[in-house]
């Protein structure tokens, strides 16, 4: 008998679901919540409002999409950490319900150990051990991979995290929220070396981002007041050199990383691997250091349920199920 899963993503603004049949996905459905773009931001009571609306018809839409019915299925399973804990609240307490009603196991599946495997969703698929690179809105880690579910953070941001940088340095230039794919696309135009932002220096495989955030404000300040044209003027300068230098950080660690375990299997993970710069960068160094690199399809970069489905695959397999006690929590190691 075949493993089929429906698997809920909600840690945060994006009510996700979807099916996966013995290691495939068959359908990957999302609502994006736009109620947030007015305040600049998530704003938590909105985002566990607009999951409670959106679960069912997602759920509904991953199923019919599927082609699978819910008496067939094997197993729920749904985001148990990290996340906006009354977003999670939803995702969890609706898979509870479902595993209960129709007698199935439960999977709690950690949201950041989902995004590391978006790259086994599909081929080619990393080898163990590799390095993955996971960059989001909310976190940035380095992580040493050994199996599907054993992974260790080796490197993590002491701050902001990669995608926080860009969105505030996005919303310094008066640009909307999400910034972060709005400087990547006028990044696209400018010039990477036309202006100088620093390089934090923070020892071992960690990383900083606050600073270059200061940095930033400063320099913006600066021009400002002598030229009050000079944001827009030089909008596609400043994008493509603040994305430069986040780039770089970035990947100095992941070389660090590399050299100090001599693994050559780099996966990136997480939102900001959408980023135009981090991918031809992770190219770029891929050839000079003879790596093998993975970068997750665009849809699977981004949250999604599919990461989750395919994290509880695994957790299936190993027998590792939850109970109907089983709390979400905020925080919490892999
Ligand atoms: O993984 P994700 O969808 O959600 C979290 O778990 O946080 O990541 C969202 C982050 C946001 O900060 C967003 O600005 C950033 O990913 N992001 C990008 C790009 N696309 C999404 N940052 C830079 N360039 C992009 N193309
Ligand atoms: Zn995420």
């Amino acid at each position: 008998m075949s493993v089929k899963i429906l698997a809920i993503e909600s840690s945060c603004d994006d009510t996700g679901a979807a099916v996966l049949a013995d290691g495939k996905i068959l359908s990957n459905k999302i609502a994006n919540q736009s109620v947030h773009e007015q305040y600049g931001g998530v704003i938590p009571e909105l985002a566990s409002r607009a999951h409670q609306e959106n679960i069912v018809p997602v759920v509904d839409m991953a199923l019919k999409a599927a082609g699978v019915k819910k008496e067939d299925l094997s197993a729920i399973a749904f985001t148990q950490s990290p996340g906006l804990i009354g977003s999670l609240l939803v995702g969890s307490c609706f898979a509870k319900s479902m595993a209960l009603a129709l007698d199935i196991p439960l999977i709690g599946v950690h949201h950041m150990q989902a995004h590391v495997l978006a790259n086994f969703i599909e081929d080619p698929k990393p080898a163990f051990p590799f390095l993955c690179l996971t960059v989001s809105g909310g976190h940035t880690q380095i992580v040493l991979c050994e199996s599907p579910l054993n992974m260790r953070i080796i490197g993590e941001t002491l701050d902001d995290a990669a995608g926080e940088a860009f969105d505030k340095s996005a919303k310094l230039l008066g640009l909307p929220y999400p910034g972060g794919p709005l400087i990547d696309k006028y990044a696209r135009e400018g010039n990477p070396s036309r202006f100088k932002f620093p390089e934090p220096r923070i020892p071992g495989l960690d990383f900083s981002f606050s600073g270059l955030k200061t940095a930033i404000l400063y320099f913006l300040q600066e021009n400002v007041q002598q030229d009050a044209a000079f944001k827009e003027t030089h909008l596609a300068d400043i994008c493509a050199s603040i994305q430069d230098r986040i780039v770089s950080i970035l990947m100095n660690k992941l070389v660090k990383a590399a050299e100090e375990t001599g693994i050559r299997e780099v996966a990136i993970a997480g939102g900001v691997s959408a980023n135009s710069g981090l991918r031809k960068a992770l190219e770029t160094y891929s050839a000079r250091y003879q790596w093998n690199y993975y970068i997750p399809k665009f849809e699977y970069c981004t949250d999604n349920a599919a990461m989750i489905a395919m994290t509880a695959y695994y957790k299936y397999l190993a027998g590792d199920f939850a109970g109907l006690d089983a709390v979400p929590t905020a925080r919490a190691a892999f």
